[in-house]
């Protein structure tokens, strides 16, 4: 049967990956506030809120990053599409992190922060992680894309740095059993490991100039 014009430019794997995307991002926040609004925070509240709002944020990072090896693994177009929505995401979450920390740890009081910032060094690898994001989330808009050309793509290699320093500052801040943020370091690692063109480089030749 033929297919009306509607109906074949209808993107459905978009819209599986855009789903599946959405869901990453938001069913977390759903299930945080649904434990907000039953009291169901353990004995410590603002440790369970600053840890699940930490966690997702680095979940939904190193997501971000897997979709350009997605795209290489697959062949398919829709990881890339989807790969802002992560980012953007992701940044929600760091965000929430901070307010967290900032509302319940310091009281919004900025002297707290900076004395904080200069003191504790996860704090200060965790706050150059959250800088390194604000630059890629301002410019996230395919309007900066056009204006900024090339160097968008320049620009967007800190989501690198904001990756490692976010792997750094909780592995920094966990006192005894390591094995988490360890897991995290090593798919960070596996992740990196996936945009480097080792076959050209074992054979010697120069790295081509990447495009996305
Ligand atoms: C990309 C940025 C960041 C990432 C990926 C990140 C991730 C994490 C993770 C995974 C944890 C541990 C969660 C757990 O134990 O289950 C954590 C804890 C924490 N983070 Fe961050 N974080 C980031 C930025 C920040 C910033 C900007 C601040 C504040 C300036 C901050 C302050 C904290 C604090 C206070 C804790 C709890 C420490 C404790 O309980 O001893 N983080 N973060």
């Amino acid at each position: 049967m033929a297919q009306t014009g509607a109906a074949k430019r209808f993107d459905w794997p978009l819209l599986v990956w855009r789903a599946a995307a959405w869901a990453l991002g938001g069913v977390p926040l759903l299930l945080l506030g649904w434990h907000v609004l039953h009291a169901q925070l353990g004995p410590n509240p603002v440790e369970f809120l600053e840890h699940d709002a930490g966690d997702w944020s680095l979940r939904l990072l190193l997501a971000t990053l897997a979709m350009t090896p997605l795209r290489r693994l697959t062949g398919r177009p829709e990881p890339l599409r989807v790969r802002r929505l992560l980012g953007l995401w992701a940044f929600f979450w760091v965000c929430l992190h901070f307010a967290i920390y900032l509302t319940f740890d310091l009281e919004w009081s900025p002297s707290a922060l900076a004395a904080d910032v200069v003191k504790r060094t996860y704090i200060t690898i965790g706050f150059a992680a959250w800088l390194a994001l604000v630059p890629l989330a301002i410019t996230s808009t395919q309007g900066w894309q056009r204006r900024l050309k090339r160097r968008w793509a320049t620009l967007h290699k800190l989501v690198y740095a904001a990756a490692v320093l976010g792997v750094l500052h909780y592995i920094w801040l966990v006192k005894a059993d390591l094995r988490e943020p360890l897991l995290y370091a090593g798919i960070l690692a596996v992740l990196l490991g996936m945009r480097i063109p080792w076959r050209g480089i074992l054979r010697g030749r120069p790295l081509p100039r990447r495009t996305t």
